[in-house]
Order: C-alpha cells, then sequence, then structure tokens
C-alpha cells in the first residue's frame, strides 16, 4: 500500500450549527469554529470535516445546497472561510468540506431555470419526466425520509422530478456531461482556495437504474426500498473516476466517500492506492440490526455482533486501503449509547468502547462531543425534534399502530437530533453554546458531562481522547498502530473484544472486557508495556489477565 499523508493522522467533524455560535443568533457559526482551533489542535487533530456551510434553506441542514460557491450568512462570510483556512493551516490542519453532489436544493439556480423551462438547458441537470393524474409514477421507490421519489415540478401541472431524499433536495441527473463539468469545476474552485478535500456525501446515489424500475412494495404505502435499485444500478465507479482524475488527483486531495452497498470486488477501486477516493467510512456497525421496515422494530446491537462487523471490515480491507472508522456522526446516534448495552454506560465503558474504536487500523474520524463522552438525548415529546428523518421515522412507527410513547422511545435510540444537539463547552446556561435561544434544544446532562470540567482532570473523556491521540502519534508506537495488520485475538471468547496489532517487528494489543461481569484472557505472549489501561488496577498472573467489568487495556507484546 502507497503511504499518503493522511493515513497517519487523526480527523474530527464539526456539526457546525451546533458548534459554537459566537453571535446569539442560537446557530454556530465559522468564528466559533475559529476561536477553537487551538482546542482541536491540542487534541491532535490533523483533519477537520466541516459539515454542509454553503448557502442552503437548511431543510436537512445544509444538506441541501443553494449555491455552492457562496457560504450561508447564518454560518459566516467567505472571508471567514478564507480566514479559517488559513488560521487551521498555521496550526497543521487540513480543512475538509461536505460535497454533496447527488442533489442540490430547489432553490438552486439550476433546479430554478429547470422549472422555467424543462425542455431547455437546466431542464436536463435533473431527472424531469411527464406525468398525467392518475397514472403510475414512473418507478415506486421510497425516498430516504419517506414518500415517493417523484414529486410535481413546481408550475407544472404535466411534469414531475426526482429526488431520492426530500422533494427540497431534487436529483442532479450525472448522466448528463455538461452538469458533470459544473461539478468539477466548483470542486476545482474550492481546491484552488486551499481546501483539503471533502467528505463525499451519498454518492452511491448518483448513479441510478435506468430505466425506472418497480419492485415489489415492502410496506403499506406499496412503495420500496431504494436499496434494491441501489444493488443493481450499475457504473457508479465509471462517474467516480472521472470526478477524480478532473479533480482530487491534480491537487493530491484527501477525500473520504459515504459509501454503503459497496461490492466486496469494488473495494479496491474505491480506496486501493488507485481509488476513486482516499478513504470511505466504515459503516459495518451502523447496519447492525438495520431492516427496511423502521427503526421502531430494531432490537439493540450485541457487544458480539459489534465485535464481528468491525472484525468483519478489517478482515476485508488487509492490504487494500484504508477506512474511516467511527463510532458515530451527524446522521447516527451517540456511539457510546447505542454500542454499550442499556444500564451500563459509565465513564469506563465509554473509554473502552472508544479504545476499541481508536486503535483499529484506518484513519480515526471524531465526531464533536465524542471526546467528552456525550450521550443520546432522552427526548419525550416529537416536539422536540427538528429532523426530517426522525419526524418520518416517528410517523412510520404512529401509522404501525404505536402509541406516542413507544413511539418516542425509538426516536430516543435512534434519531439524528441525538448528535445534532450543541456542544458543551460548560456548565453555563445552554452548556456555553450560545447566549440566545439554540436551534435545539441542549442536552440537559451538559452540567455533567462538558469540556470544561473535564480538560486539564487527569482520568476524564478528553484527556483520554487527548492521550489515544498522542499514542498513535508516538514515533515508538507509530509504525505499528497505523500501519500494522490487525489480528483478532480470542475471537470465540464471548464478550472479550480484542485484537493484535501486528507490525512485524512489535505487537500491540488492544483488549476490551465488554461486559458487566470480572473475565479473564489469555495474554498472546509477555507483555513489555502497559501502553493505555482504562483504570487504575492491573491484574496479571501466569500470562493471564484479569478484566474488571468494561476494562480495556492496550499492551506492547514482548
Ligand atoms: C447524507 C448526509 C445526511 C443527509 C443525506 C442527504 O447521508 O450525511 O445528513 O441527510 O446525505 O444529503
Ligand atoms: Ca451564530
Amino acid at each position: 500500500m502507497e503511504r499518503r499523508w493522511w493515513h497517519e493522522k487523526t480527523a474530527y467533524q464539526i456539526y457546525p450549527k451546533s458548534f459554537l455560535d459566537t453571535n446569539g443568533d442560537g446557530i454556530g457559526d465559522l468564528k466559533g469554529i475559529i476561536s477553537k482551533l487551538d482546542y482541536l489542535k491540542d487534541l491532535g487533530i490533523g483533519i477537520l470535516w466541516l459539515s454542509p456551510i454553503y448557502c442552503s434553506p437548511l431543510v436537512d441542514q445544509g444538506y441541501d445546497i443553494s449555491d455552492y460557491y457562496n457560504i450561508d450568512p447564518r454560518f459566516g462570510t467567505m472571508e471567514e472561510m478564507d480566514l479559517l483556512l488559513a488560521e487551521a493551516k498555521k496550526r497543521g490542519i487540513t480543512v475538509l468540506m461536505d460535497l454533496v453532489v447527488n442533489h442540490c436544493s430547489d432553490e438552486h439556480e439550476w433546479f430554478k431555470a429547470a422549472c422555467a423551462d424543462p425542455d431547455g438547458k437546466y431542464g436536463k441537470y435533473f431527472y424531469i419526466r411527464d406525468y398525467k393524474e392518475g397514472e403510475p409514477l414512473p418507478c415506486n421507490w421510497r425516498s430516504y425520509f419517506g414518500g415517493p421519489v417523484w414529486d410535481k415540478l413546481p408550475g407544472h401541472d404535466d411534469k414531475i422530478y426526482l429526488h431520492l431524499f426530500h422533494k427540497k433536495q431534487p436529483d442532479l441527473n450525472w448522466e448528463n456531461p455538461e452538469m458533470r463539468q459544473d461539478i468539477y469545476k466548483m470542486i476545482n474552485w474550492w481546491l484552488d482556495k486551499g481546501l483539503g478535500g471533502f467528505r463525499i456525501d451519498a454518492i452511491i446515489n448518483i448513479k441510478k437504474l435506468l430505466p425506472f424500475t418497480n419492485f415489489p412494495a415492502d410496506r403499506e404505502d406499496g412503495l420500496c426500498s431504494i436499496n434494491l435499485e441501489l444493488e443493481r444500478a450499475k457504473g457508479v465507479l465509471d462517474f467516480l473516476d472521472e470526478m477524480a482524475e478532473n479533480t482530487f488527483r491534480k491537487y493530491d486531495a484527501f477525500t473520504v466517500g459515504e459509501v454503503f452497498n459497496e461490492k466486496p470486488s469494488e473495494l479496491p477501486l474505491f480506496i486501493g492506492d488507485h481509488g476513486v477516493f482516499s478513504s470511505m467510512f466504515d459503516f459495518a456497525e451502523t447496519l447492525i440490526n438495520r431492516n427496511d421496515t423502521g427503526w421502531y422494530t430494531q432490537p439493540p446491537v450485541e457487544p458480539e455482533q459489534y465485535k464481528a462487523a468491525v472484525f468483519a471490515s478489517q478482515r476485508k480491507i488487509e492490504g487494500v486501503g484504508m477506512m474511516a472508522n467511527i463510532i458515530e456522526n451527524h446522521d447516527e446516534p451517540r456511539g457510546v449509547s447505542r454500542y454499550i448495552p442499556e444500564g451500563d454506560l459509565s465513564l469506563t465503558s465509554k473509554k473502552m468502547l472508544g479504545g476499541l474504536n481508536y486503535f483499529l487500523k484506518g484513519l480515526p474520524f471524531l465526531y464533536q462531543g465524542q471526546e467528552l463522552g456525550m450521550e443520546n438525548v432522552a427526548f419525550t415529546s416529537i416536539d422536540q425534534i427538528d429532523d426530517i428523518n426522525t419526524i418520518d421515522e416517528y410517523n412510520v412507527a404512529i401509522e404501525a399502530g404505536l402509541s406516542p410513547d413507544e413511539a418516542i422511545k425509538a426516536v430516543r435510540r435512534f434519531s439524528r437530533d441525538n448528535a445534532r444537539t450543541p456542544f458543551h463547552w460548560d456548565a453555563s446556561k445552554n452548556a456555553g453554546f450560545t447566549t440566545g435561544t439554540p436551534w435545539l434544544g441542549v442536552n440537559p446532562n451538559y452540567t455533567e458531562i462538558n469540556l470544561a470540567s473535564q480538560l486539564g482532570r487527569s482520568g476524564s473523556m478528553v484527556e483520554y481522547y487527548k492521550s489515544m491521540i498522542r499514542i498513535r502519534d508516538d514515533a515508538r508506537y507509530h509504525e505499528t498502530l497505523v500501519w500494522g495488520e490487525t489480528k483478532p485475538w480470542l475471537e470465540e471468547q464471548k464478550n472479550l473484544m480484542a485484537y493484535i496489532r501486528d507490525g512485524g517487528a512489535q505487537k500491540i494489543l488492544a483488549a476490551g472486557n465488554y461486559s458487566p461481569e470480572t473475565q479473564t484472557m489469555k495474554l498472546p505472549g509477555r507483555v513489555k508495556t502497559v501502553i493505555l489501561n482504562n483504570l487504575d488496577e492491573y491484574n496479571e498472573a501466569d500470562g493471564t489477565l484479569t478484566m474488571s467489568p468494561y476494562q480495556f487495556v492496550l499492551l506492547e507484546l514482548e
């Protein structure tokens, strides 16, 4: 595998709307991010990914872009963006923006032009079809946020357009070379400005199964999951290769794709040395127990399932490339609430999960607040929710006959708003996020979980994360922790998750007792150094380690 600058870094995702508000409007902004660059540098961050800050009506929180060349005034100005790039660079931090090009906003000038003249140039930038009332739609796919993927083209009773996501997110027609060139031009414009690269949104969706085809319905609504067409659509890699060739490769830019549903044989084409992206997220653990029926039917994740999913991913990337490892992001609930069995959430168990994830092979991507151990929110009513996806899933549960109380339970476990509440800076009003009214309610537990109470306090979550990042950067362990192979250890032992990072000359064991009971683990060899331990105790005797509930250790072997 070719070694590139990004393989060494730890990345951090900022959800700008919820990071830090500096003007009291309740919305986080670029000035807020700039003022915290020192914090991120001190944490050890080398790559910073910003969720979208382009002009947007914000129906899907910026993933609906109305102008790719400007910053939404609620987030700041282009001058502030330039300042952010310059200040980050001074601190050795590379900035990524979110590239959302499967769709734009219905308020983008291209879509407006398409509505004005559906047969003209911009009509071909979208998927527009003739339609007569009462006729069947071109296909029965269900949009990600509920309802059919087709809607009336504004201003035209006899035309419809395609949107795989919200109706205010019309899909761009990637089959049109002119449209593709416009996208490449925009990407290069940002890279010329000094942007380090992109996180690439929903990218598998750019290739549609054409002609549009129906599939058997999987719910009462008569529609079917989008996954059925995605599995069958061929040729996404041709688009992606053309995009990489026209843009990223010319700049040595870093890219990380939001890729679901790839086929195993395609992995090298995605993230191999000459792949279309530098990396892609490992979503294997977020897919555990997922089904097309709805959140309300999903059972909780068992430790054994988590282990199996993670190890399967580690095996498939070996010798191919590196995936980006996460426990959460802005589309998922908080990782600690999801992967630690209910009732067992504690500082110790959170550290165990963090350690097990952080030392895997790949690029560690942290999501804002993860380093504090931020948790899901105890939502009690759908009125506390802003996210369109959650509202849809809530309605699905209600329509299936659940009571509001039962439906809100599913929301509590899976809502994207769990991760989108404001960052907890300190114990003052609104967690120090804003002097105004936050756009989304603050998690009431901010008085206990916040940065000010953790920074500099040994044993705290944030100091633990800092030490993990320092360990990976430490010349003594770096080679093994970045490049070493991952070899599962005692994989069959229930509720033990352990693996050896094997760098040839050096072997490092990461092990977590993923259970509320004491457990013993046979060691694979003599221990040279205890590099990290989430507890003060360490009980080794006769080649066996006795591990307390949720203990995590990182051991250098002889
Ligand atoms: C991606 C984003 C998500 C968004 C969707 C549509 O999955 O991460 O937040 O809703 O794409 O753009
Ligand atoms: Ca603001």
